[in-house]
């Protein structure tokens, strides 16, 4: 048996799911032979360990059944060779055969970008904000859309916990790979800063760390980038609203009427940034018991009233549900464990009610004419 002389260039078109580019494109292909009377491919990758090598493997079994597959890792310059290519492929204008420097700002910051950005936010802690995050931000994946999340809560990262995102992101120098779980890519602030140790974020360093995980790390082009935003209004939103002034911000209170308050204030806060606040999310919005009755365990019409006060829509109202915090301290959002419950529908729901209502009109004062 001879090697078929199609097989390079088959194997070479798989695309590899968290990088979204050919095998042939990344070089992660590297020699081809005959051992024994089977295929024998070689793929060449950022780090022995990579995340998707059963699927890579999975994938060239289908195209060379029984090829054995021998993994070795990159070179240093292998690796800066990729991230030169991840950079200038994220940079350059969408097309076949567009290059752009690999130090060009990425693509998904320009106006004219299909991606949105849309701010989580909060008045308070523990109202559910990086509940939603997730469960939102999966919900968009299982809609057909590409979605990266950033955890930027600096007073307490818990995105990749509630994902159950295990590995660690895989960092080529100055170039983050998110971590791909459930269909979304994610990256946490937690993941740069030391266990366990508390740390104090001033401005300039929060500043120069949102700033490098927003425009250094490999979001690629995503439908939606969703941040889950610390609570209250201090030096990140200020930092948002300078790196991604298209942000749209969400709000996310309980039908409390004292939550609500806060939230508000939160909301002028964004608005004085010159943030579009594009609606309000209210969790924990009541409980469905077994006799299918609904009980306001936190009273009722925050979220409606928010959304009066500010002018804006409410967008959803999620319920409180055992499973969905069962979900959050197991890594199986609860989109992914339990996508008929009433909680998760109401996150499929909201999710396409913000695909719905597109993206903000930018509206900045220093444009006006008049
Ligand atoms: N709708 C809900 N039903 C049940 N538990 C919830 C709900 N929303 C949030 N929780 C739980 O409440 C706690 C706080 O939620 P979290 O999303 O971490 O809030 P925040 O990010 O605003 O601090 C978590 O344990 C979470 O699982
Ligand atoms: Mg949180």
């Amino acid at each position: 048996m001879t090697l078929d002389p199609q097989l390079r260039s088959d194997l070479a078109s798989i695309v590899e799911p968290q990088l979204v580019r050919t095998l042939g494109e990344l070089h992660f292909l590297g020699a081809l032979d005959e051992v024994d009377g089977a295929p024998r491919v070689e793929l060449i990758l950022p780090v022995t360990g990579w995340p998707n090598l059963a699927l890579l493997e999975a994938a060239i079994d289908q195209r060379a059944p029984g090829a054995r597959v021998v993994v070795r890792s990159m070179d240093d310059d292998e690796r800066l060779g990729l991230r030169n290519f991840l950079r200038g492929a994220m940079a350059a204008p969408e097309g076949p055969g567009q290059h752009a420097h690999a130090d060009a700002p990425p693509r998904f910051l320009d106006k004219l970008s299909k991606t949105r950005v849309l701010g989580i936010s909060s008045g308070k802690g523990g109202v559910g904000k990086s509940s939603v995050t997730v469960n939102l931000g999966i919900a968009l994946a299982q809609a057909g859309y590409q979605v990266g999340i950033l955890d930027a809560d600096v007073y307490g990262f818990s995105v990749p916990k509630m994902l159950g995102a295990t590995n660690d992101p895989i960092v080529l120098g100055d170039t983050v790979i998110p971590t791909l779980v459930h269909g979304v890519r994610c990256v946490s602030m937690g993941y740069f800063v030391p266990d366990e140790q508390p740390v104090i974020w001033r401005g300039p360093m929060l500043h120069k760390a949102i700033e490098q995980l927003v425009t250094e790390a490999w979001w690629d082009e995503p439908d939606f980038l969703l941040i889950d935003m610390p609570p209250g209004t201090g030096d990140v939103a200020l930092t948002l609203s300078e790196v991604l002034p298209r942000i749209e911000m969400y709000v996310v209170t309980t039908p409390q009427a004292a939550a609500q308050r806060v939230a508000q204030r939160s909301a002028y806060a964004a608005r004085k940034l010159k943030l579009s606040v594009r609606g309000v999310i209210e969790n924990m919005s009541w409980f469905t018991g077994d006799d299918q009755k609904r009980y306001e365990i936190f009273g009722s019409g925050g979220g409606a009233q928010l959304a009066r006060e500010l002018g804006i829509a409410l967008l959803a109202q999620i319920p409180l549900e055992t499973r969905l915090r069962e979900g959050g301290d197991s890594g199986e959002p609860v989109v992914v464990s339990s996508p008929d419950s009433e909680v998760a529908r109401a996150f499929t729901a909201l999710a396409a009610t913000v695909a719905a209502q597109g993206p903000a009109r930018v509206y900045r004062q220093e444009l006006k004419l008049v």
